[in-house]
């Protein structure tokens, strides 16, 4: 009896993915439509060129979904809204199959999303949830809150905040407020940091804490040594030292490591980040940030081939979330892949011995 029981909710949890890693486990579910035997065209909708990780996601999905017998309509919008609202209406028009969408703006593409709601085509919300819209299928991302979960433990665990006198001096930088995951890093880390700061042991001696106030205008690696910079300035030229910089993502972190090498003497900040860039793994590797969070994305695009296929072939994709994910209207089925921690005790073991970078790029 207990045994039949345990089946019954192991067959329940594969068929949510709840035991299945991104890209993992989940596969066999799927596999039987390896060679994407439906076919046909699918548009895929990226942000920009500019950061580093969009042109991975872009590359891997094509690759993949070419090796799945899919046509690829790949289009970067150079973050500007407009450009992305337009691509979408020509993937519409010109007769794709399924949309497969990372957005600029979560919340700006309502009319072209409802365009393709019309003509009845699917659309997988692609690393940053599409807001505000009814007309989005499913969702595939990393968990978002637990990105943010992991920087704030770093924090905690590297300055041994429950045993250590402190007080640490600590800043406070996070992303686009048009991208819904921001507030998802934002949350999981301060949900971490916020009782040290409550008690004192940690201190913003800038005063600027609030969600609204560290955001970074497009993830923008200028704005974001801007603001580090009027901080120094302000509240640390006189010698007082910056303990630590919680930065939401690489192109933050990068900002702020840039604004510190050139306008402040004292001791290196911890600095945390996310995607491991090759440039802030470089950064590293040279003592300039002290972890990053690894998101394969070779593994979230796998699993919205997967996603794509399973749709094209009439069958339900796998997800292994139904509740988190709410957009205004309503809470979309989601796959959450699982973020690692990278460090330089580590970063050899995740980011070359699994071929995603060669040793001669982070030289
Ligand atoms: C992604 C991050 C990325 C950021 C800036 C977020 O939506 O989840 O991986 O660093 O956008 O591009």
């Amino acid at each position: 009896m207990k045994k039949k029981l345990l089946s019954a909710i192991l067959a329940a949890s594969m068929t949510l993915g709840l035991l299945a890693g991104c890209g993992g486990a989940a596969a066999p579910a799927s596999s039987g439509n390896a060679g994407g035997s439906a076919g046909g065209k699918i548009g895929v909708a990226m942000p920009t060129k500019d950061l580093q990780r969009w042109n991975q996601d872009g590359d891997n999905m094509k690759k993949q979904l070419e090796a799945a017998g899919f046509e690829v309509d790949l289009q970067y919008a150079n973050n500007d809204v407009a450009t992305q609202v337009s691509q979408i209406e020509n993937m519409v028009s010109s007769g794709d199959k399924v949309l497969v969408i990372a957005s600029i703006d979560g919340s700006s593409l309502g009319t072209a999303l409802a365009a393709a709601k019309e003509k009845g085509i699917p659309v997988i919300a692609y690393d940053r949830l599409l807001m505000q819209t009814d007309a989005v299928s499913y969702y595939a991302t990393f968990d978002n809150y637990m990105v943010g979960t992991k920087q704030g433990e770093y924090i905690r665990d590297t300055l041994d905040l429950d045993n250590a006198a402190g007080p640490f001096n600590l800043e406070v930088f996070t992303g686009d407020p048009g991208d819904n995951n921001a507030q998802f890093f934002y949350n999981g880390a301060m949900d971490i940091l916020n009782p040290y700061i409550d008690a004192g042991k940690l201190v913003i001696q800038s005063g600027q804490k609030d969600f609204a106030t560290v955001a970074t205008a497009n993830w923008s690696t200028e704005e974001a040594q801007k603001r580090m910079e009027n901080i120094i300035s302000s509240f640390y030229a006189d010698g007082t030292p910056i303990d630590v910089v919680l930065c939401s993502n690489d192109s933050t972190a990068m900002g702020v490591e840039n604004a510190l090498d050139s306008a402040y003497s004292g001791a290196w900040p911890i600095i945390t980040g996310q995607d491991c860039d090759i440039a802030n793994v470089k950064n590293m590797i040279a003592g300039k940030q002290s972890m990053s969070i690894f998101k394969d994305t070779r593994s979230l695009a796998k699993q919205v081939v997967e996603m794509v296929t399973d749709i094209m072939n009439g069958k339900e994709p796998v997800v292994n979330d139904t509740s988190t994910y709410n957009n205004g209207v309503k809470t979309v089925p989601s796959f959450l892949c699982e973020p690692v921690f990278a460090d330089i005790n580590n970063y050899k073991e995740l980011l070359i011995d699994s071929g995603y970078y060669t040793e001669d790029q982070l030289k």
